[in-house]
């Protein structure tokens, strides 16, 4: 056998193992293994699937869509319902898992069960409320009836990433399959046994086999293939894979869905509560390590209480305990993998090269364990550094001063992402105003980040490099349908009758236009 992370759990045995490989589609050529971030030693192997593995998926997936479909809505969601139980019954195997893929705390590992949860009980509770049939006011009254109808995409593609594997990597998902879809699913590299652990508990559920496939592989090698073979994508990751994802659709003329990265700042306005403003800076550039889309890495401090607010901060961070294991006894878990503290490194070396200055963190931290890397608090930082507009993903925030709201607005507007942004004040209804003058999908105020994606039935999205589409919502299930207009008329067609003058008709068409100004109607 392959040796392993020490840190493998213990109920995870090679028969579980296997009962997990069994919900790969494809042989592959070849294997690929994660490290697990509290070693760097190997995870377990996985079939580097090829883009015939992916056809052969997305073909099976095809043929059940006919059948899944055929089914009502209240059964697709009695399987959801289920799940949702049995993931929260079962949820220790897959917080184990989640923790051993990507080094995170265990506590954020959870915020991903609670997340999903809310999600599939959500769309399965309300979800037909927002693909239902809906009766439009028809042309001509009386005379015909039409109906705005929901049809599926087919089979959706989805392409998510390792930082919440079990919420990104399953959220989108369940609506895709409550609106009829089929899937496919590519795992990401770093994190295939959490993905293969919920397509495992969806079995249990009653999902019939082949309604979600899942494949796993390089995303370059093979995430043509699933754009290819897909009618619709949802794709969650970087910008640079998103453009590549969105030009391949756009060939096709297929849909996306597109959930990028950040550079999300939060706003300290000088009448905030500074203590609350420190608490909810340090969980919302702390969490999952940084690792996370709308995770903030700028904070904008009103002048008058930049220093008192630093201190807090400062205060704030120390007490964060760094640690690595399944457990719960820590905050703060090491990075993913080797790329993601390179960059991390190298944004902080970077910003005190160009004369930054390190007021907290700001080195690895390899004796607890590979991928560690201390919370940072970075000020001085400039334009021409990288950390000051690109996205870190990592444990690492810049404080900026300014003199009022109006240069807050402007700083928080900076740079080409738009994804979420927070706001700090006593003053909520000033806030609030600010709040639609920033361009952000969301904007939490007196929260750091998690109000507003918690909020599942309010949309969650970017605005400019930080992506196209939403989840969650009205939105979130409606991307996977098409709406098809039903028209029936009762008279036959709707032209001039045979053996009258056109005129006459044209007139009368006339008539009813000035009648229906005058009656103020539509
Ligand atoms: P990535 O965008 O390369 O990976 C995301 C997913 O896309 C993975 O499943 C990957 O296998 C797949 N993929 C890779 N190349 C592909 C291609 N050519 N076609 C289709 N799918 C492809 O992101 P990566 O390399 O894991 O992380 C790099 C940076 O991206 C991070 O440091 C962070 O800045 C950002 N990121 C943002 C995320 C978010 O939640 N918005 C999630 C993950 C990464
Ligand atoms: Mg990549």
């Amino acid at each position: 056998m392959e040796a392993v992370s020490a840190h493998r759990p213990g109920w995870l045995t090679d028969a579980r193992i296997a009962s997990l490989r069994r919900w790969i589609k494809g042989s592959g050529k070849g294997t690929s293994t994660a490290l697990a971030p509290f070693d760097a030693l190997p995870t377990i192997a996985v079939p580097s699937c090829t883009a015939d593995d992916v056809d052969a998926a997305a073909d099976l997936a095809r043929v059940a869509q006919r059948q899944w479909a055929a089914l009502s809505f209240r059964a697709r969601a009695d399987v959801i319902l289920r799940f949702h139980d049995l993931l929260v019954d079962r949820q220790d195997e897959v917080l184990d898992l989640i923790q051993w893929e990507t080094g995170k705390a265990r506590v954020h590992a959870w915020q991903e069960v609670l997340l999903l949860g809310t999600v599939a009980r959500h769309y399965a509770r309300h979800g037909h409320t927002y693909i239902a049939d809906r009766p439009v006011r028809p042309a001509v009254p009386i005379a015909t009836r039409v109906t705005e109808v929901r049809v599926p995409k087919g089979v959706v593609g989805i392409i998510s990433p390792w930082n919440y594997p079990l919420y990104l990597g399953v959220a989108d998902l369940i609506p895709a399959l409550l609106a009829a879809n089929t899937a496919v699913s590519k795992a990401d590299e770093q994190t295939p046994l959490t993905l293969l652990w919920a397509r495992a508990l969806l079995a249990e559920a009653g999902l019939p086999e082949h309604v979600w496939q899942v494949v796993t592989g390089d995303g370059p090698a093979i995430g043509a293939a699933v754009v290819d073979a897909s009618d619709y994508v949802c794709f969650t990751g970087s910008t640079a894979t998103g453009r590549l994802v969105a030009e391949h659709a756009a060939r096709r003329l297929i849909g996306v869905s597109l959930e990028l990265g950040g550079k999300n700042p939060l706003i300290v306005r000088a009448d905030a509560d500074l203590d609350l403003a420190a608490r909810g800076t340090v969980e919302a550039a702390f969490a999952n390590s940084g690792q996370m889309c709308i995770h903030i890495e700028r904070v904008i401090v009103h002048g008058k209480v930049y220093d008192a607010f630093a201190e807090a901060l400062l205060a704030a961070t120390s007490g964060l305990r760094l640690g690595q294991g399944l457990g719960f006894g820590y905050d703060v878990g090491p990075l993913a993998s080797q790329s993601q503290l390179d960059k991390v490194s190298s944004h902080v070396r970077d910003a005190v090269a160009k004369g930054a200055a390190v007021l907290a963190g700001g080195r690895p931290r390899p004796d607890i364990s590979p991928y560690s890397y201390q919370p940072t608090v970075l000020a001085d930082v400039t334009g021409d550094m990288d950390v000051c507009l690109g996205e870190t993903f990592g444990p690492v925030v810049s404080l900026h001063r300014v003199d009022g709201d109006e240069a807050a607005i402007a700083e928080a507007n900076r740079g080409r992402h738009g994804l979420s942004a927070s706001i700090f004040s006593t003053d909520t209804a000033a806030a609030e105003a600010m709040a639609r003058r920033i361009r952000a999908g969301a904007v939490n105020v007196n929260d750091g980040a998690g109000l507003a994606i918690a909020t599942v039935e309010a949309p969650m999205g970017g605005r400019g490099d930080s992506g196209l589409g939403r989840r969650h919502g009205a939105e979130g299930i409606r991307r996977f349908t098409d709406a098809q207009t039903v028209a029936v008329s009762r008279l036959g067609p709707l032209g001039p009758p045979p053996g009258r003058p056109i005129e006459s008709f044209v007139a009368l068409g006339n008539r009813q236009l000035k009648l229906l100004r005058r009656l103020r109607i539509r």
